[in-house]
């Protein structure tokens, strides 16, 4: 039991998943805060478009606005919690409460993985930090283990299982052999899937929280344009259960390696054996696995998304805030202006294993130009595997390769379209060496 509570205001801008389940989780725990800190954290003003939502929750009055300069401007306020997503009001919001000394937590992984590090120039001019852990897989507390438990390491690897949407979608498509268009309806109406699922069926969701990952973990700036960027729209039940029949599972994974040629920063789906740590997070969880050259081997794993678990993830970072504040001590950062710019290594230069499924004409001699195009590039065939019958003439055709550059790949698909013998490249999907993730560890020497 502390002998003196200091009260720490909270300003809380938007209301809806994340922002109901924050007002929800201090108002549970608000005495236990007191007792265990010495810390009344105080609501003092939340803002929301809906007033009717403010009031289920308990904001009406002075403690309720619909206008965020309310917050931001009020000198009371010692953290300004941003829950609005997207770039614009939230960057307005950030400069304006960091500019006036309040520090910002935010979940905002758009506008985080765009300009991080502008933002923790702008916090660190004026005294103040901003803190993120729930921009990056929900509740897993990566970012924390990233920045604090983890510093005493040179990160080598961070892969991760970042999106829940697309990892439902894969594991039911891999559990009952269903295709994409199928279950991707079907996540729909379940509410596992938006309306509109662009920004996690096409990786820009994934991609952004990679890049917050990869700029903490590496200490440079990646953002999210860095990050070379597939979804998962063109895996099919045919390709999944393949890779099964060959010992891998496909994962929409954000991979991060801080390697001698530069720092490879990619989300696509990926096939990993079916044995690795990550091959067995399923349904809408998340996955961090990372390699540190001390620790070796960790992998994180919870909830990536849901009002309490990212609400869990804001209140660690307000009360770490709040902590500091009530002690008047400098506050721990989370995001430091990075101290070094390492150089990107270009998707081009990623040397690995594929997997191609195209759609050709069943006929005799048909495999003939197929195979010249791949050996035109200098690309090695490991397997040639007829799948199935495509209906109309064309049948299904698997090839596995040996390691070959990205940018031979890039070319050879070019030359397959254009054969006539090809309807279509179906399918092009990377096989990932995950014995490169842990070179370097000394936990593996
Ligand atoms: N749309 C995200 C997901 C959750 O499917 O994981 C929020 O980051």
């Amino acid at each position: 039991m502390q002998d003196t509570d200091r009260t720490v205001n909270v300003g809380l801008i938007g209301l809806g998943t994340v922002g109901g389940g924050v007002a929800k989780v201090i108002a549970r725990h608000r005495d236990e805060y007191r007792k265990a800190y010495g810390i009344d954290l105080r609501i003092k003003r939340a803002c929301a478009l809906d007033a009717e939502r403010a009031a289920e929750l308990g904001f009406t009055g002075d403690t309720f606005t619909q206008d965020w300069h309310d917050v931001v401007a009020d000198p009371e306020i010692d953290i300004v919690v941003e829950l609005i997503g997207g770039e614009h009001p939230a960057t307005e919001i950030f400069e304006a409460a960091l500019t006036s000394g309040k520090h910002m937590v935010s979940a905002n992984k758009a506008l985080l993985g765009r300009h991080v590090e502008r933002l923790a120039r702008l916090a660190a001019e004026h005294g103040v930090q901003i803190r993120c852990e729930a921009s990056a897989g929900g509740g897993i507390p990566i970012v924390n283990a990233l920045e604090h438990a983890l510093v005493g390491n040179e990160i080598l690897t961070v892969a991760g299982i970042l999106n829940g949407t697309t990892n439902y979608i894969l594991s039911r498509m891999d559990a009952e052999g269903l295709d994409f268009d199928e279950v991707l309806a079907d996540a729909q109406r379940l509410g596992y899937a938006e309306a509109d699922p662009t920004a996690d069926v096409d990786g820009f969701d994934a991609a952004s929280k990679v890049a917050i990952l990869s700029s903490i973990a590496f200490h440079t700036r990646v953002t999210t344009d860095d990050v070379f960027q597939e979804g998962i729209r063109n895996v099919s039940a045919a390709d999944i259960a393949q890779a099964r029949s060959m010992g891998y599972v496909v994962k929409l994974l954000g991979i991060a390696r801080n390697t001698e040629s530069g720092v490879d920063v990619r989300v696509h789906p990926t096939m990993i054996p079916a044995d690795h740590m990550l091959a067995g997070v399923n349904g809408a969880m998340n996955a961090v696995y990372v390699v540190g050259d001390a620790v070796g081997e960790t992998m994180f794993y919870g909830a990536g998304a849901g009002s309490f678990p990212t609400a869990s993830a804001v209140v660690g970072d307000v009360l770490a805030l709040a902590d500091a504040i009530s002690h008047n001590e400098r506050v721990q950062a989370e995001i430091e202006p990075f101290g070094r710019v390492l150089p990107l290594r270009s998707i081009d230069d990623l040397k690995t294993r594929y997997y191609i499924r195209l759609s050709v004409e069943d006929r005799v001699g048909a495999l003939a130009p197929v195979v010249d195009v791949f050996a035109q590039h200098g690309i090695s065939i490991s397997q040639i595997s007829q799948l199935q019958d495509d209906g109309e003439g064309h049948c299904s055709v698997v090839f596995m390769t040996h390691k070959a550059a990205e940018r031979d790949m890039a070319s050879a698909r070019v030359d397959l379209e254009a054969l006539d013998v090809v309807e279509r490249v179906a399918s092009v999907i990377r096989i990932e060496d995950v014995e490169a993730w842990t070179e370097g560890a000394e936990a593996n020497e």
